[in-house]
């Protein structure tokens, strides 16, 4: 596509926040300032875009937020920018404002939002992945997953010390809706019993199985890692379930909830979020529009904005296999 002359970007978080959400901002932020563009903040999301909660940023603002969790520019799920009419209505704020461009950091759920946007009316947009979920494609890893995963697994050590101590059985519950990403890394991270996913139906006999057979083997302590929204149920359900089988087993649930969306970003968010965050700018400048930037292999990679929400990201066979080696 040949591209537009861009003078102002707008940026934007949206969906659920993510560690790295910050850095992105400020590596967008800083990259607009050094090819001399204007650069704006639209606070809440694409709510904020309806309402025009807008603002120039200047770099006061993006000082000291590289290494902050959350999102500065504040984040939200919006439901009136699912009609027709809350768009018109962003799109003409973009436009009182001479917005020419956009960067919209967020899950597939604000991605969608981008594209049709876009399509309808074709202002420049990239997007860059925030979320802890991992379930984006186009890109080996989402800005907030490796802090999210650091999370879980720091949590899950605590749980196996009282574990330990009290030879119980824990279901862990973690994040990442229909997604197993989050779950397979601090399972495997965690030395888990097993590890249970949205993608997979794991039936209850072979859970009970696994946990005897551990019994046998002499294991003090089994902890079950429970990705939500699973097809298999809650961690409380599948504990329910496995109690009636194992009734000598002393059953706790833990439901680890968005204490894993918080928290300073790792390394590999910052360093994720700020290289995407400049590639988002010098994108939109070289004309890439409607796309998403991700790094696979460590190259940055703009991926149709369509591909990346679609290809269910397929979790990888060969973790669940090193999890399964390792748990027995
Ligand atoms: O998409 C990120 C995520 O944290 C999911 O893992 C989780 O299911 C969902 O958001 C929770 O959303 P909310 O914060 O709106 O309850």
């Amino acid at each position: 596509m040949e591209a537009k002359t861009i003078k102002k970007i707008g940026v934007l978080t949206s969906g659920g926040d993510a560690p790295g959400m910050n850095a992105a901002i400020r590596a967008v932020v800083r990259a607009g300032f050094y090819y001399n563009l204007e650069m704006y903040g639209i606070y809440r999301g694409y709510e904020g875009m309806i309402q025009n909660d807008i603002k120039k940023l200047d770099s006061k603002n993006i000082t000291h937020v590289l290494e902050r969790g959350g999102t500065f520019l504040k984040s939200a799920r919006s439901e009136d920018f699912r009609t027709a009419e809350g768009r018109k209505k962003a799109y003409n704020n973009l436009q009182n404002h001479g917005i020419d461009a956009l960067v919209v950091i967020g899950g597939d759920g604000s991605l969608t939002g981008a594209h049709l946007f876009y399509q309808e009316y074709g202002i420049p947009s990239i997007g860059l992945p925030g979320t802890i979920d991992n379930d984006l494609s186009g890109t080996d890893s989402t800005i907030g997953f490796d802090t999210a995963c650091n999370t879980a697994i720091e949590a899950i050590d605590k749980i196996r010390d009282t574990a330990t101590s009290h030879d119980r059985l824990f279901f862990v519950e973690v994040m990442g809706r229909d997604a197993g990403f989050i779950a397979i890394n601090a399972g495997i991270g965690s030395a888990a019993a097993a590890i249970l996913i949205p993608e997979n139906k794991t039936p209850i006999e072979n859970l009970v199985d696994k946990l005897k057979s551990r019994s046998k083997a002499m294991k003090t302590s089994n902890i079950v890692i429970v990705a939500e929204g699973g097809k298999s149920g809650s961690a409380q359900e599948i504990a329910d379930k496995v109690k009636k089988f194992l009734p000598y087993y002393d059953i706790k649930v833990t439901i680890l909830g968005h204490l894993q969306r918080g928290g300073a970003p790792t390394s590999f968010d910052r360093l994720l979020a700020s290289k995407l965050g400049v590639a988002a700018v010098e994108g939109l400048m070289q004309g890439k529009y409607d796309v998403m930037a991700g790094m696979i292999n460590n190259k940055v990679v703009f991926t149709p904005i369509v591909k990346a929400i679609v290809d269910d990201k397929a979790v990888d066979e060969e973790d669940l296999r090193v999890a399964n080696i390792l748990s027995t």
